[in-house]
């Protein structure tokens, strides 16, 4: 399908002050790798070439100087900027240009998946045409999270943001699978409580109009918490210790473009010798003499 991309990496960072007031908390490194190359390879694994990436005012450039237009590894990156946090749903309204009508896959830059079977889980969401899907997890803190309630039959009978009593232990992960009508929906949700668009309110919209699937990441993957100093730590920490153990790099868009085809050899071998001075390098020529 012709579903594009979203990766929403602006807000202010402000749980992990002062390490973020000099630098976007998407641009911290999980161990070996910038922050948003793990979710910018969920979207890569889910076969989505033409992606948008939303940034404060502020960091864009750095992101730019990153990423750049995408065809290194074979993508077409948009830039849009986001001139305050006013929310998650918000998104939807400063990417209806470039959504342009189609539907979306968006990420949160500051979610880390790991699992087998997750780009299957992708393409089940990927193919569902009318509605949305999300992904619930299983957390011990769910108060913390958006949690969706899912009732006998498997449905979505709510979904909550930061309940003091969570209706269930599932904590809504920070990808959103929606149809191309999220920006038209996305503009009839008001300003909460806390001054923002909350996701809550655009899912329930879906939810309401009985469109809204929910797919359960089940026990074999993890969904990583980078909220916290800690939380960060050990994310880093998991990657390292599952790269080490493996010999596998976990969220290289590089390998991902690859595999995928969008990188010929010559362009990947390209890569692997700008790299070649560091760790990130030496994996992907390993990979071209495979
Ligand atoms: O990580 C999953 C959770 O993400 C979901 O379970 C929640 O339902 C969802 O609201 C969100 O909760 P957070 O407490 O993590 O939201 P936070 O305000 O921290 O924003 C998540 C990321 O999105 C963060 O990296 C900053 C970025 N962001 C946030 C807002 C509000 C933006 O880029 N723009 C924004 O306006």
């Amino acid at each position: 399908m012709n579903r594009k991309g979203i990766i929403l990496a602006g807000g202010t960072g402000s749980r992990l002050w002062p390490i973020t007031m000099g630098v976007s908390k998407q641009l911290l490194p999980i161990y070996d790798k910038p922050m948003i190359y793990y979710p910018l390879s969920v979207l890569m694994l889910g076969g989505i070439r033409e992606i948008a990436v939303i940034t404060t005012p502020e960091d864009q450039s750095q992101f730019q100087r990153l990423m750049g237009d995408g065809s290194q590894w074979g993508l077409r990156l948009s830039w849009i900027v986001q001139p305050s946090p006013d929310g998650l749903a918000q998104a939807y309204l400063l990417a209806e240009d470039f959504l342009d009508g189609a539907p979306s896959a968006m990420v949160l830059g500051d979610n880390i998946f790991f699992g087998h079977g997750l780009p299957e889980a992708l393409a089940a969401a990927d193919a569902q045409t009318t509605g949305g899907t999300v992904f619930g997890y299983r957390v011990a803190d769910p108060e913390r999270y958006g949690v969706v309630a899912i009732d006998a039959g498997g449905n979505v009978s709510a979904i909550v943001e930061k309940p003091e009593v969570p209706p269930s232990n599932y904590a809504v992960t920070g990808l959103y699978f929606l149809d191309g009508r999220a920006p038209e929906l996305a503009a009839r949700v008001t300003p909460s409580a806390r001054g923002e668009l909350e996701i809550a309110d655009l899912l329930e919209i879906y939810r309401a109009e009985g469109t809204l699937k929910v797919e359960r990441m089940g026990r074999g993957y993890a969904w990583l918490d980078t909220g916290t100093q800690a939380s960060l730590l050990e994310a880093g920490n998991f990657v390292r210790t599952l790269e080490e153990r493996q010999g596998l790099q976990v969220g290289s868009p590089d390998e991902i473009a690859f595999r995928q085809g969008w990188l010929d050899r010559d362009g990947f071998a390209a890569r692997a010798k700008l790299f070649a001075k560091s760790a990130y390098g030496v994996y992907l020529a390993g990979i071209l003499r495979e």
